[in-house]
């Protein structure tokens, strides 16, 4: 099944097979690349990647990843793209086409991504909007395979803010049959279109997506507990008033013990200690959060092969 030239823009548009597609070459990759076994395949390719919002994670593991792959990388500030100063998407979209493979964007809109990849005939990949984050979400899959065996049948518990990071975990959940829990507090709930959508694929593969405000119900026997910063990159005047409406909405030791005994806990990361996760946990043995961020390379780089690899 040929994935080249498609977008990836959020996990609900893949089927499950084209995601299990990804995590497989991942896994070949991130094996290869271990053995130090060279894997040229988008030489002479070159990847354009827009950033409008701050990046660790994403920007190394994408221009790495790219250069692994024999290939390299742009790294594009809005900033100092016309973008910035008022070039309309579409016509972006349309020049950087005609000089580039693919691009890889992070930016607030999601609605500026679709356009983008509406506009360009090179495939677009979605490295954060403030709706979703697919590149993570796939990320995470990968590490919890790795860890516990599968996916199906497992069931996540996700604490905190209803935000990108929980979307994009809800699609993955959906698409793989695997139970996610979701505590938030009330009017901090993920969107309610995407939660009809993904449990509409749940449906079909035998997966549960609860919503609840209660953090020890979600957390009971879950697999795999996950948690994201309680204000997400744009959302700074709100840091300190959210504070106290999610100062329970915390992965720490009473939650840990609520969980299933080999519950494995994942952070997107950058972690704020003491807010959404206390340290003790965050550095504790059950913690996987940098195999997890190890995992963005390996999936990003099965991304950019099979929709930028001929
Ligand atoms: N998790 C993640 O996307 O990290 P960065 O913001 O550092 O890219
Ligand atoms: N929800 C967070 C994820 C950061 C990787 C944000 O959007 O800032």
């Amino acid at each position: 099944m040929s994935l080249y030239g498609r977008d990836f823009l959020s996990i609900q548009e893949w089927s499950t097979e084209e995601l299990e597609q990804v995590l497989d070459l991942a896994a070949d990759l991130k094996e290869k690349q271990q053995r130090r076994e060279a894997h040229p395949i988008l030489r002479g390719k070159t990847l354009g990647m827009i950033f409008q919002k701050s990046s660790t994670r994403t920007r190394v593991s994408f221009e790495v990843g790219m250069w692994q792959l024999g290939g390299q990388a742009l790294f594009l500030s809005a900033n100092d793209l016309q973008i910035g100063r008022g070039e309309p998407v579409k016509d972006t979209a349309r020049v950087l086409s005609r000089y580039l493979d693919g691009i890889m964007i992070r930016t607030f809109s999601h609605a500026e991504v679709e356009e983008l990849a509406a506009y360009a005939d090179i495939p677009v990949i979605n490295g954060l909007t403030d709706r979703l984050h697919p590149c993570q979400a796939m990320a995470d899959l990968l590490t919890i395979r790795e860890h516990k065996g599968s996916l199906k049948g497992l069931k996540m518990a996700y604490i905190g803010d209803g935000n990108n990071m929980v979307h994009s975990l809800m699609h993955g959940c959906a698409k793989f049959g695997m139970d996610i829990s979701v505590a938030t507090p009330t009017a901090y709930e993920p969107n309610a279109g995407i939660v009809a959508a993904a449990k509409q694929v749940a449906q079909g593969t035998g997966s549960r997506i609860e919503l609840t405000q209660d953090v020890l119900e979600a957390a009971a026997g879950a697999d795999v507990l996950y948690t994201d910063v309680w204000a997400s990159m744009g959302m700074e005047s709100e840091q300190v008033a959210r504070q106290a409406v999610f100062k329970n909405y915390q992965i720490n030791q009473q939650v840990l013990a609520a969980a299933d005994k080999k519950a494995i806990v994942l952070h997107c990361l950058p972690a704020h200690r003491g807010e959404e996760i206390t340290e003790d946990v965050l550095e504790g043995p059950q913690s996987v959060v940098f195999d997890e961020a190890e995992n963005r390379l390996h999936v990003q780089k099965a991304v950019m092969a099979l929709v930028m690899g001929e």
